[in-house]
């Protein structure tokens, strides 16, 4: 069978096993299992299931979804407070990654990323033939921007920028996106997937400039991961430009209006975000306090934890596992050696997983 050449030494993307495969290793209900490594909210808007449930047999469902998505498009402009024009619906924020890596990236194409960073970017760089730059991060996280301008030569087709950032859970400041973006003719792209838990955003910039492309989700503050709606926000030109490059009918119409009820009816997110964020601060201190290592400061709905010294990162996740309590390990990355990530969850969620680490880490160190 003949394939591309890529695919001989491509690395693709790596989660952990699903919620079954871990129950039946270890001998647990998969009820029981509680994931904490998939940076999701912990509840759904149960009203907007409800809404939509009612109104389930009038959905034109045999008929394909208005490929313009204007009301959707609508929505997503009264809450951003971005320009109609400047909008683009699309399959979850990973279509968003894929659109614009279609168009701004090919065969011998560079692509710039501050790492460690969300790993679609590479993956979707790859894809396209392009060469993956991963300039490391300073001490704290923040971006290198002289190492990202340095590596930006004419063959540059992308920066991808993360603010917050996965898995550091920092923000890249305007004024970095700002120097990015006067500085080079490449596409820079701000994933604000995290952007609800921040409130910090690079939107004012898009007036400014055509090469900036900013991608957000549903995913993560509004609880509609299985919904797979994300969004490109950029200038009116930029948006026709990416177009071009976009499958008429990603999105499904029942995801739609599911996705429009959420963006309509916002206290649920709003209330959601809050919690999230005070349990986030209270998590961070508890785990200080049980000197699990160093935790550094997030302004997304997730920690990340460099486990101290003395103990492995992937000993506290097995250990971890056969507690049912599923984290994000990313000690393999030698820039997050002996790190592991964990998304924040309701406080009995929280207190579980401090329990749990509270006695592994009694257990480990004797
Ligand atoms: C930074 C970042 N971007 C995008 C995504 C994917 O979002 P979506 O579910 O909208 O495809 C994730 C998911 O974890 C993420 O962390």
């Amino acid at each position: 069978m003949r394939y591309r050449e890529l695919f001989k030494r491509f690395e693709p993307y790596t989660w952990e096993p699903s919620t079954e495969q871990i129950a039946a290793q270890f001998g647990l209900k998969p009820g029981d299992i509680l994931r904490l490594d998939l940076n999701t909210s912990p509840t759904r808007p149960t009203s907007a299931l409800k809404s939509l449930a009612k109104r389930l047999p009038e959905i034109e469902v045999n008929l394909y979804p208005d490929t313009s998505y204007t009301s959707l498009r609508e929505a997503i402009a009264e809450y951003t407070g971005h320009e109609f024009e400047g909008i683009i619906p699309t399959n979850g924020a990973d279509e968003a990654i894929d659109i614009v890596s279609r168009i701004f990236l090919e065969k011998g194409s560079i692509a710039v990323a501050s790492v460690p960073t969300y790993s679609y970017f590479r993956i979707a760089s790859e894809l396209q033939g392009s060469f993956f730059r991963g300039v490391p991060r300073l001490e704290g996280f923040g971006d290198d921007v002289e190492g990202i301008l340095s590596n930006l030569d004419s063959d540059a087709g992308v920066v991808w920028l993360c603010s917050p950032n996965n898995p550091t859970g920092n923000v890249t400041p305007a004024q970095v996106v700002e120097k990015v973006c006067s500085e080079t003719e490449a596409c820079v792209v701000v994933d604000e997937a995290y952007y609800e838990y921040s409130g910090a955003t690079a939107m004012p910039l898009l007036s400014r400039f055509d090469n900036l492309v900013i991608v957000r989700t549903l995913s993560k503050a509004f609880g509609l991961a299985a919904a797979r709606i994300g969004y490109i926000l950029a200038s009116e030109e930029t948006v026709k430009l990416i177009n071009k490059a976009r499958p008429p009918n990603s999105l499904g119409t029942i995801n739609i209006k599911l996705a429009m009820h959420a963006l309509k009816n916002r206290s649920y997110m709003r209330k959601s975000v809050e919690t999230i964020i005070s349990e986030r601060e209270r998590v961070r201190g508890e785990l200080e306090r049980l000197e699990v290592g160093k935790v550094y400061p997030s302004q997304a709905n997730f920690l990340l934890i460099r486990i101290r010294e003395d103990l492995r990162a992937e000993e506290v996740h097995e250990m971890l596992l056969r507690e049912g309590i599923v984290l994000r390990n990313l000690s393999q990355n030698p820039l997050t050696r002996n790190c592991l990530r964990a998304t924040i969850g309701l406080r009995g969620h929280n207190n579980r997983l401090l329990r749990s680490l509270g006695r592994l880490l009694r257990v480990l160190r004797g």
